[in-house]
């Protein structure tokens, strides 16, 4: 039997016919949110089951979304790269970005007819903000003819002043592709000397870093190897070159997740952000992830009475520069024909 709290706002409450309607639901993440922490998150996530519908809306989430928003409202999850490529195939007439700012600005850029809402507009980004449009247009000065690679994680103003975008997913295969001797790779240092490691083509790089990832340390790691045998170690290669170095396989948020679904190691250390590991734990229980918490405190501004907020009230929609919109929307779209 559960108890209706009164509500004191237009706040949902949680009531017997929340709770029923929500138990399948709270089956999916049972075994990593606490059932006393249920009854805060259901009436959120039935609330917003139901302005979804209204709105005709659809929720893409990244994998370091926290497991209510994850794999309870969402209607599309993964990394940057499958986040944009549905962001291409959604006949959603909406668009609810769970994730960072860039995220949310590469959608619209793919659907500016769309309405693209974020639930926390300061959800940004280190790397996005480490390099300005200004700073390419300089670049490009310095190093005439090459072409410019960057991230995903940047400003519609930098996409439009680069040739392609690449993800940590495809990073190689777009590099790769330009068929030049030399590239810049911006802005991402870490993730341009991996790719470095990976191809003949001679790689210039920026001094961005991603605040999550660079904290990691291969002491770390060895400590947590001495401390838990058979540990497997999979990191982002957002994280510093020692770091990768100290790792047992290499790969972006979704080709990390792939690989502890097929390969299913009994202990895992996933070197990213934290909620990930919440992620796959609630889906694979058998496996022991062992957390060093590195929180990023952008995707943490993404919370379920957020999300509900800018669909009751279609707020924190995401516009760009007009001007800006057909060469960043060519530099991501260059990368989507890359498969
Ligand atoms: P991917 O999900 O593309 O690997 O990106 C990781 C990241 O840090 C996004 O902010
Ligand atoms: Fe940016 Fe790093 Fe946060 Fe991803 S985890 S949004 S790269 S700061």
């Amino acid at each position: 039997m559960t108890t209706t709290v009164p509500s004191t706002s237009s706040e949902p409450v949680y009531s017997d016919a929340v709770a029923a309607r929500m138990e399948p639901i709270f089956d999916r993440v049972k075994t990593v949110i606490p059932s006393v922490e249920w009854p805060v998150f259901a009436p959120e996530v039935d609330a917003i089951l139901r302005l979804k519908e209204e709105r005709n809306a659809v929720i893409l989430a990244h994998n370091y979304q926290t497991p209510e928003i994850f794999h309870c409202v969402a209607d599309i999850v993964g990394d940057s790269l499958a986040l944009a490529r549905e962001a291409v195939e959604t006949e959603a007439d909406c668009i609810v970005m769970c994730g960072v700012h860039f995220m949310a600005e590469t959608a619209k850029l793919l659907n500016p007819d769309k309405t693209v809402l974020i639930p926390d507009m300061n959800a940004g980004c280190s790397l996005a903000d480490s390099i300005t449009g200004a700073d390419i247009r300089l670049l490009r000065e310095t190093y005439p003819g090459v072409p410019v690679v960057t991230y995903v994680n940047t400003s519609a103003d930098v996409k439009a002043e680069s040739d392609i975008c690449c993800t940590s997913g495809n990073a190689v295969a777009v590099v790769e592709s330009l068929g030049t001797d030399r590239v810049l790779f911006l802005p991402d240092e870490y993730l341009a000397n991996y790719v470095a490691g990976q191809t003949d083509v001679d790689i210039i790089s920026w001094k961005g870093h991603c605040e999550v990832h660079e904290r990691f340390t291969p002491t770390e790691i060895e400590s947590y190897r001495a401390g838990v045998p058979g540990l497997v170690v999979i990191a982002h290669p957002e994280c510093p070159p020692d770091v990768l170095d100290a790792a047992d396989f290499v790969g972006s948020t979704a080709q990390m997740i792939n690989h502890v679904k097929n390969e299913r190691p009994p202990k895992v250390l996933l070197l990213t952000e934290c909620s990930m590991s919440d992620n796959v734990a609630a889906e694979l229980p058998e496996i022991e992830f062992v957390r060093p918490c590195n929180l990023c405190p952008h995707m943490k501004l993404i919370t379920l009475p957020k999300i509900r907020h800018s669909l009751e009230t279609m707020s924190q929609e995401i516009l760009i520069d007009s001007t800006l919109i057909a060469p960043a929307r060519r530099a991501v779209e260059r990368m989507l024909e890359i498969r």
